[in-house]
């Protein structure tokens, strides 16, 4: 079986993470928010990851790619708006339709609760998928992720939160 690993975003990584993102920009597009079309350049991506790991020096984003054993980027995950105040940070993560149900996504999640915990000392983990996104709803649900029930006078659209206590 081929062997995945997570690891931090890096500056080299710019032209790797741009063949990643066009390649798979329909499939994301059809369960998530599209990306600014700017974003789909050798600049564009330049400038997302710097403005990422800028985000991790200040301590407010946790950004890494899974990587197969050629080193090809094959997914991303991140913790997002870390605030240690309140010690709770936001989940994403994207996985290259390829590469798909093989476990990847369970991978990155559980590493980024891995870094919540050990690195950024967080007490709660929030997510947010659509309705109708069954895949990433079974993956938040491996992870101990719970729904949190929408109150009935806040319209969430079809998109819903997730919680997971740490
Ligand atoms: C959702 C996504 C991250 C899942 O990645 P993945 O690496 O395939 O996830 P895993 O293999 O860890 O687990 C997915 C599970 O969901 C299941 N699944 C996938 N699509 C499904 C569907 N339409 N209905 C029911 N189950 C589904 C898979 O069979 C697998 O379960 P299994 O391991 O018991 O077979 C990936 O499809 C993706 O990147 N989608 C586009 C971006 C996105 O939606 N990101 C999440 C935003 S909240």
């Amino acid at each position: 079986m081929e062997s995945f690993s997570v690891r931090e975003l890096r500056t080299t990584d710019t032209e790797a993470l741009l063949v990643f993102e066009t390649r798979n920009r329909e499939w994301f597009e059809s369960h998530i928010d599209a990306r600014d079309p700017a974003f789909y350049s050798l600049q564009g991506v330049a400038d997302h990851i710097a403005g990422y790991l800028s985000d991790l020096a200040i301590g407010a984003w946790h950004p890494f790619v899974i990587v197969d054993c050629r080193q090809a980027i094959v997914g991303r995950a991140n913790l997002k708006n870390i605030d240690l105040a309140s010690g709770s940070a936001e989940v994403g993560y994207r996985i290259d339709q390829r590469a798909c149900g093989q476990g990847l996504a369970t991978l990155a999640l559980r590493h980024l609760i891995e870094q919540a915990q050990v690195r950024w000392g967080l007490t709660q983990l929030v997510a947010f998928a659509y309705k109708e996104n069954l895949g990433s709803r079974k993956v938040l649900d491996r992870c101990g992720f719970q729904l949190e029930q929408p109150s009935c006078n806040k319209s969430t659209g079809n998109e819903r939160r997730f919680v997971l206590p740490l």
